[in-house]
């Protein structure tokens, strides 16, 4: 029989009922603490039929925290708040790992323990504005991360990765994508550093494989995914050769044999004209599990595990409307529109809300 979006797979451990997942999404509807409430326990579960949720992106720590309203992954309550969420998709049958997340620069003070600088790899300030509780405010200059403090990140990170697994997660997806910590590291954009962590793809690429190596370490192999987005604008992002940075992640990340690799293939929130970039090639070198994602529909997505360019697909938008999205994909059925102006914090409406398909 042929492969396709509705066939089983397994990532590392991860036995998924089929091969459409749902992407990481942003929401701003987690109360302060960051710890998930019933809202949130409610919205997840109702998406348990995906074959995997990835989750919004999550802080691992207090400095990692980027906009108002997000969860974490770093103290008893959070952990306590997520395992209702892991208890809920688990008993619907669903799997769902915690995408571990540092925002680096994309913050603000306001949003920071104290009132300090955002940090990065270097003092470059990114254009654009930083989304408060006050509102928007410009991103400011932030503050470069001495050698001597890396470990403290990576540690955050393995700490996040063990509060997930107490959390009840199926596994974490290390964010390295989308202009956030770990990508500012790998594009020359965002990181002019002159010690071991700027310079060649080596050392740009040396702060994402130590995370990836500690929290491999921590949890395992085969509950650890990675997320790149080789071309994506967004965030003020750029790299002079994207092919070279993103090609040796790709072979370096081979070396850990993860559940999966997920890879956002090409912009993002019209943040701007994507590089070009040869993905075929790039998917070629990596020998692990590929997740897409970047507009798929049906069609394409069939399509691209068909051609074996992806053993899954990610799906994010689409999620947001239709909680029901794998049973009306499989029966053609008619999609919920998303309602843009709820995407990004409010209540349970545009959340919990959107209809499931009547029979
Ligand atoms: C967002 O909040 O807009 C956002 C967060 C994480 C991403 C991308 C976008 O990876």
């Amino acid at each position: 029989m042929e492969v396709d979006l509705f066939s089983t797979v397994r990532l590392g451990c991860i036995e998924m009922s089929n091969r459409v997942v749902m992407a990481p999404l942003t929401r701003n509807r987690v109360a302060e603490g960051g710890v998930p409430q019933q809202m949130n326990v409610t919205y997840y579960e109702q998406r348990a039929s995906a074959g995997l949720i990835v989750t919004e992106a999550t802080p691992i720590s207090p400095m990692a925290h980027g906009y108002p309203g997000l969860p974490g992954i770093y103290t008893d309550e959070q952990v306590a708040g997520w395992r209702k969420v892991t208890d809920a998709v688990h008993a619907k049958g669903g799997k769902i790992v915690i995408q571990l997340w540092h925002v680096g620069r994309i913050s603000h003070p306001s949003l920071l323990p104290n009132q300090v600088l955002p940090v990065a790899p270097s003092a470059i300030r990114p254009a654009g504005h930083a989304v408060t509780v006050e509102g928007l405010q410009e991103y400011v200059v932030p503050r470069a991360l001495a050698v001597t403090e890396l470990p403290a990140i990576v540690k955050d990170y393995v700490h996040a990765a063990q509060c997930a697994m107490r959390a009840g997660f199926d596994g974490v997806e290390i964010h390295a994508a989308n202009g956030y910590l770990l990508d500012q590291f790998l594009r020359d954009g965002s990181n002019v550093r002159t010690d071991a962590y700027g310079g060649s793809v080596e050392n740009r690429a040396r702060l994402l494989l130590e995370v990836t190596q500690a929290v491999v370490d921590a949890i395992g192999a085969e509950k650890t995914g990675v997320r790149l987005s080789p071309v994506n604008p967004f965030n003020d992002m750029k790299d002079s050769h994207p092919q070279a940075i993103f090609n040796f992640v790709a072979t370096q990340l081979n070396g850990f044999n993860l559940a999966y690799l997920h890879v956002v293939e090409g912009g993002i929130h019209g943040g701007g004209e994507a590089a070009p970039f040869d993905f075929a090639a790039f998917r070629k070198l990596y020998h692990g599990a590929y997740m897409a994602n970047l507009a798929y529909d049906k069609a394409r997505g069939n399509a691209a595990i068909a051609s074996g360019h992806a053993d899954c697909v990610a799906y994010g938008v689409p999620f947001i409307a239709n909680p029901d999205l794998v049973a009306r994909l499989k029966a053609d059925a008619p999609l919920n529109e998303a309602d843009s102006t709820t995407f990004y914090g409010g209540n349970a409406h545009g959340y919990t809300d959107y209809p499931f398909l009547s029979f």
